[in-house]
């Protein structure tokens, strides 16, 4: 590890002026206008010593011992947070895309076995080493593109010996990569056509998921083609129980009272949201729970992109990730996400620069820990190609960021 300094950059800090500037122990989603103040130092360095940071300031550092990066007025920025991603999978889905190109539609080839369904089968074969080895190449790939935390799901599984395998799988791969990784139980993505009692016995099993994993968040997939209302209430009761996160996938496709039922039992976040009403949307902004959108499911499936614009007005907290998945999205740059929140759902940059770091990291409950360049946080920094952050979300399909430093240590580095 050892030392290393970033100078002469243009410094996003993440650090709210609302908050004094200092963020280290500030926690909490920043909702509405908040989400446009980002802290920008317009020449300054952040200085890391043993995987911490250690100064972030304007100009230059009273001395520099170390390595050295030059970002020659780039910007620099805390790493970004996907925090909604199924990256731990087997199989491929190649024949599905071209069934959705031929016509189909998503869920109606999920209600014929495939979809979500077919990655199960999938799943359920491969071992728990083949699964966090493959797991382990795309995480590294992330972190290539600048993603320092990433939330990673189960839910490919849906019985109780599988859901655990992945489990064990994540955990495994987590220890192996450069990012900080968070575990989320997708236990209620699906019901299997040979287990319709699936949603009620994965509720039940929920205080011996806790004790085996202990923080791991619980979440379900709340529409027509999925699990009703009452069967993530069911699964959410019990969760509460235990303490465990609370998230839900939710108004993707139909709006079945997923986000109102998610608000009373006090999750999290809800996910998705491109099919949510104006209530729901009221409802969110008068919430503490964070909408999460996934503009990238919409690209490659089609229809219309959640209205991001409207809940950041009405004062919600709203976060951007990747949703990174072998079906409905085929991608692991939430670069792209970021774009098409501000192309399609309406963000500013500052506003989406927020939904991929500090409300991300909300997310996760890892906002104390990251997502900001803040003295005694984890050294977790990009510096981009470009000297002004607009173009981070104004291009797309690249290019990666210049520097990727993670946990004080530079992981990848381009001249
Ligand atoms: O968040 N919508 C449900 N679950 C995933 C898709 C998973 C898949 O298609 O394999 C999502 O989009």
């Amino acid at each position: 590890m050892g030392m290393l300094s970033i100078i002469n950059a243009r410094v996003i800090t993440m650090n709210a002026s609302a908050h004094g500037g200092n963020t280290a122990t500030q926690n909490g989603a920043r909702h509405g206008a908040a989400m446009s103040d980002i802290g920008v130092i317009e020449n300054g360095h952040v200085c890391m010593r043993d995987g911490v940071i250690t100064s972030v300031a304007p100009g230059r550092p009273a001395s520099l011992i170390g390595e050295v990066i030059d970002a020659g007025g780039r910007v620099c920025m805390p790493a970004l947070i996907d925090c909604h991603t199924h990256l731990c999978f087997a199989g491929d889905r190649w024949s599905e895309w071209e069934q959705l190109r031929a016509g189909e539609s998503y869920e109606s080839i999920l209600a014929a076995g495939g979809g979500i369904m077919s990655t199960v089968r999938a799943t359920r074969q491969a071992t728990p080493e083949v699964l966090a080895h493959e797991l382990g190449d795309r995480l590294r790939a992330l972190a290539q593109l600048g993603v320092g935390s990433v939330e990673v799901k189960s839910g490919y599984g849906l019985d109780w010996q599988s859901e655990i395998k992945m489990l064990g799988a994540i955990d495994a791969a987590a220890k192996n990569t450069p990012q900080l990784v968070m575990a989320t139980c997708l236990g209620g993505h699906a019901i299997p056509a040979d287990n319709p009692a699936w949603p009620e016995q994965f509720a039940a099993n929920l205080a011996d998921l806790a004790r085996q994993f202990p923080g791991v968040a619980v979440d379900a997939f709340c529409e027509r083609s999925a699990l009703s209302v009452q069967q993530c209430r069911d699964i959410f009761t019990q969760a509460k129980k235990f303490n465990m996160p609370r998230r839900l996938h939710t108004d993707q496709f139909n709006s079945i009272g997923g986000v109102a039922m998610a608000i009373e039992c006090g999750a999290t976040t809800v996910d998705h949201l491109d099919a949510a009403d104006e209530n729901s949307i009221t409802a969110l902004a008068k919430s503490k729970t964070i909408a999460v959108l996934l503009p990238c499911s919409v690209y490659a499936l089609g229809g219309s992109y959640a209205r991001g614009r409207s809940m950041i007005d009405q004062g919600a907290a709203v976060a951007v990730a990747s949703n990174s998945n072998p079906g409905s999205a085929p991608t692991i740059d939430m670069r792209f996400a970021m774009h098409l929140a501000v192309r399609h759902c309406g963000l500013s940059t500052n506003e989406a620069l927020t939904a991929a770091t500090w409300n991300a990291a909300c997310a996760l409950g890892i906002e104390t820990k990251v997502a900001s360049l803040h003295v005694g946080k984890r050294a977790d920094a990009i510096v981009l190609e470009e000297r002004d952050e607009r173009a981070l979300t104004h291009g797309f399909a690249g290019p990666p960021p210049r520097h990727v430093v993670l946990a004080g240590n530079l992981i990848s580095y381009r001249h």
